[in-house]
């Protein structure tokens, strides 16, 4: 771990400003009021498995029950043993099932202003004939799909397919390059591959079924992949491997029943970055995911059925998984999904779609507030945003003033802010203000939610006092943990189990105020936040040593107003010339490596770098030279900065 000062963290942010419920928004919330959130959350942590046990019969349909809430057997958590249920029948199945096909499941707009509605029948149709054609490709309960996709209704309903089938799907980011399509599919043992010829992003086509080629040149694994046809363009089609979803889905059967599946099959995994160059392959199961996501869905969103709801994550992540499919869908709401860029035609996309939809809870990233102020309030001003009722934030910690803009200039001053915690190993929102109950303060991610009992302690495991900083730990599992490491539960049990004996690690800085309001500080591990997105320096400087001219880099964050983070490296040379050429060289080499969202913003050659005696390299030095509090010229003077710096400090 890179930075091991847990408990000697210094709080620089001091927030006054206190936001209550608006009135009339607690009068019919779910949750009305301080207290009732506090009996529920002390109701819930007096009995955990009383708590989610009864919340699981009640809230999933079970084709067999459950006899065993929690089976807890350090770092292994089974829930709801002997259960089957499944997870595409709890989103679409039972809506329909109870005389809600009617319903409107999904409201799509794709990026050149083509729209679809689906009701929850239609889904449930769409989702079966999906799931045939899983079938009829040789796809099995326990098999891996790997889905690359443009967010269209057809990525949801490829989740949902697998769900019903018990296959476990891999979604892949479609900004990812073709090496990472390859390690993921290779690291899972993927045996189909779901793309489409391409997807519109500002204004042109992402070419997906052509980085998806050069994948499956290296993924052995692979038997088949399904293609979409989204935009149009001539893509190669291998003979035998490639099919059209035109021809395998839609002349599918569309009766197909949902498996009962034991509540522990593995739903999905989903690769995140950590703090070794390989990315960890996040598992999640299926009953205890299914619940978590539903339920702390409708608890911060409030869920009300005549909600038009938007949370404008792709599928790619975590929060397109718990928050665009599995917890709303679970939840029977009315989803809008969006396929494209939120600047395309103009600066207005996204406000012209809460207009003419008349989107009522809006759930987006500090990164793109960031950028919504940077464009400017005229585009705003332009549209009635007066359906919206609640907003929401995720990803990062949102800066008090970007919180303020948000609240006054999208949310009217009407609209409370959910600033929700979470991570993708923890399935779904972990800490959040209820909207109906608790008073928001700028920054804050608040309370945590009922079931979920937090803890701040030091590097020795013991809690630290109010308003002190520390490591965020989780004292007792929760249906929605993760349930692994695909292919390494060594690695799990080091990563989140050993640092902190008995509790769960985030990973996260955390310190909590004398209200016993949690306000995170940033990652402990070398884990960038780019754009709400984690990257490891690690992976990043693998990524550039595999270059032929690189001798050794090493990668930091630097601040950026919009992306939060920027990725700064220092890169030695083994006899190239430094220069743009090479810098241009570098950056493209990393996009190929990892993905655009990996490229390097700042590019600095350097004879050496910094390290301490012990050879490791001076992380915090570079950090500060790449945001400019460490002035250094040249790569001369920061040669012999290092020598001063040495002296100086000599161990991080
Ligand atoms: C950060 C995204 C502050 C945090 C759901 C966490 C946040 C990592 C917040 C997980 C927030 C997420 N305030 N920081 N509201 N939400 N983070 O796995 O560092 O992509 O550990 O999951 O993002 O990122 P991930």
């Amino acid at each position: 771990m890179a930075d091991q000062s847990g408990g000697g963290i210094d709080t620089v942010m001091h927030e006054e400003r206190l936001f209550p419920p608006p009135p009339e928004f607690a009068a019919q919330a779910r949750i009305k009021s301080m207290e009732e959130y506090e009996s529920l959350w002390r109701k819930a942590a007096a009995d955990l498995p009383k708590f989610w046990g009864d919340m699981a019969r009640d809230e999933l349909h079970w084709f067999e029950p459950f006899d065993e809430t929690l089976r807890w057997n350090e770092p292994v958590a089974e829930w709801f043993v002997g259960g089957k249920t499944n997870a595409c029948y709890n989103c679409v199945d039972k809506h329909v099932v109870e005389g809600h096909g009617d319903r409107t499941a999904i409201i799509w707009e794709g990026e050149p202003g083509d729209e679809r509605t689906l009701t929850y029948a239609e889904l449930l149709s769409e989702v079966r004939k999906c799931a045939n054609a899983l079938k009829s490709l040789g796809i099995r309960a326990g098999d891996v799909v790997s889905l690359y996709m443009p967010m269209t209704p057809e990525l949801a309903i490829a989740m949902l397919a697998c769900a019903r089938v018990g296959a476990i799907h891999s979604v892949i980011f479609a900004g990812f390059s073709a090496e990472a399509i390859a390690e993921r599919n290779n690291d899972a043992g993927a045996k189909l591959v779901i793309t489409a010829d391409g997807g519109w992003r500002r204004g042109k086509v992402l070419p997906l079924k052509e980085t998806v080629d050069k994948a499956l040149a290296k993924s052995s694994t692979v038997e088949h992949c399904i293609v979409l046809k989204r935009a149009g363009d001539v893509v190669a089609m291998q003979e035998d491997r490639d099919h059209w979803w035109h021809d395998v889905v839609d002349g599918a059967s569309d009766q197909c029943p949902a498996e009962p599946l034991d509540s522990e099959t593995p739903l999905f995994i989903l690769y995140t970055s950590g703090s070794t160059g390989k990315p960890k392959g996040i598992k999640h199961t299926t009953a205890g995911y299914s619940l978590y996501a539903k339920k702390t869905f409708q608890w911060v969103f409030d869920h009300r059925d005549d909600d038009v709801y938007w949370c404008t994550a792709d599928c790619g992540w975590i929060t397109g998984h718990s928050y665009v499919v599995y917890g709303p869908l679970a939840a029977g709401a009315k989803v809008l999904m969006y396929e494209g860029a939120p600047n395309h035609p103009a600066e207005d996309r996204f406000w012209d779609i809460v207009e003419r939809h008349k989107v009522t809870v809006f759930y987006t990233a500090p990164t793109a507030i960031r950028a919504f102020i940077k464009w400017g309030d005229e585009w705003v001003e332009k549209h009635d945003l007066s359906s919206l009722r609640l907003l929401g934030t995720v990803g990062e910690g949102i800066n008090p003033e970007a919180w303020m803009w948000y609240h006054k200039v999208i949310g009217n001053e009407r609209c409370p802010i959910v600033d929700t915690w979470w991570q993708t190993e923890t399935g779904g929102i972990m800490m959040s203000p209820l909207p109906g109950a608790i008073a928001t303060k700028p920054g804050s991610c608040t309370k945590p939610l009922p079931g979920i009992v937090p803890a701040i302690v030091d590097s020795d495991g013991h809690e630290v006092p109010t308003d002190q900083g520390g490591w965020l730990t989780v004292t007792h599992p929760w249906p929605g943990m993760l349930r692994g490491i695909w292919g390494d539960m060594d690695r799990y049990q080091e990563v989140y189990w050993s640092q902190v004996p008995g509790k769960y690690l985030a990973g996260d800085n955390a310190r909590c105020d004398v209200d016993g309001y949690y306000w995170i500080m940033g990652r402990i591990d070398d884990v960038l936040n780019v754009s709400g997105h984690r990257l490891s320096t690690i992976e990043i400087e693998s990524a550039l040593v595999s270059h032929p001219a690189v001798a050794e880099a090493a990668a930091v964050g630097r601040p950026h107003d919009l992306k939060g983070e920027a990725v700064a490296v220092f890169v030695t040379l083994k006899q190239a010339e430094p220069g743009d050429e090479l810098r241009t060289e570098l950056r493209q080499h990393v996009r190929n490596e990892i993905g655009a969202l990996a490229q390097p913003d700042d590019i600095r050659f350097t004879g050496s770098l910094p390290k301490t005696r012990s050879g490791k390299i001076m992380r915090r030095l570079l950090k500060d030279i790449a945001a400019g509090r460490e002035a250094v010229g040249d790569t001369t003077t920061l040669e012999d900065y290092s020598v001063l710096a040495r002296l100086r400090s000599d161990d991080e």
